[in-house]
């Protein structure tokens, strides 16, 4: 997909603030700075429209990208960010969890996990939720561009068993730097929505 068009229709704290259009929406989930906003600038074919950062905690609402008006990618705050307050991380967990369940445009839900370590424990909770919920989930594993070809085989291997997948369930090597595996990402994403 080469995309042209994108526009950021809203960064929402609640519920009644998501786009009404019944567009299909894919959402990107994983840790802090796991590179959420990256992967999506990547696929947008843009620099730095979503916001990223060296420091955890950049994105903080619910940012729904809507691209060439044809669907949306819902960019959500990382978890495991300690410097937000405990009663804001509640508050964030509600809202994600309740967009995540009960959101019928919903067709998709990438999970993000730095492909240099091991998932941690929240990564395979998440992963096992949305498994439960029977969301559609496609894994990648970032900033691959960090470890060697000859990494990749043992990583992906590491990454399936720490979370429990079954075979043929799709995960995708990737990098914000290099682009690889963009247009693997993108297959899913149109198979999940149809555009
Ligand atoms: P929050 O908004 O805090 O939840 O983080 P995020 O998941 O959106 O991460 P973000 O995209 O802001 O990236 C975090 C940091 O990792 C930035 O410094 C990025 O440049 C870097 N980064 C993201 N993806 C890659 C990648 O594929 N390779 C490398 N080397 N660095 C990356
Ligand atoms: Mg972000």
């Amino acid at each position: 997909m080469d995309v042209n068009q994108v526009e950021l229709t809203i960064s929402a704290v609640q519920e009644d603030q998501y786009p009404t259009d019944q567009q299909p929406e894919i959402a990107l989930v994983g840790r802090s700075n796991v590179g959420k906003s990256s992967l999506t600038n990547v696929l947008i074919n843009r620099k730095n429209f979503a916001h990223t950062s060296s420091q955890p905690g950049k994105t903080q609402t619910l940012n729904f990208y809507h691209v060439e008006e044809a669907l949306y990618f819902v960019d959500v705050p990382g978890y495991g960010y300690a410097k937000v307050s405990k009663k804001q991380r509640e508050k964030f967990g509600k809202m994600i969890e309740h967009y995540l369940t009960n959101r019928d445009q919903l067709k998709g839900v990438i999970e993000l996990v730095d492909g240099r370590h091991v998932p941690t424990d929240d990564d395979i909770a998440m992963y096992q939720w949305l498994t439960y919920y029977q969301v559609p989930t496609l894994v990648v594993a970032t900033k691959v561009d960090k470890l060697k070809p000859s990494q990749y085989n043992r990583i992906e291997k590491q990454v399936r068993q720490a979370l429990g997948m079954q075979a043929g369930e799709p995960l995708i090597l990737f990098s914000a730097q290099t682009r690889l595996g963009k247009e693997q990402v993108w297959d899913w994403i149109s198979q999940q929505t149809g555009v």
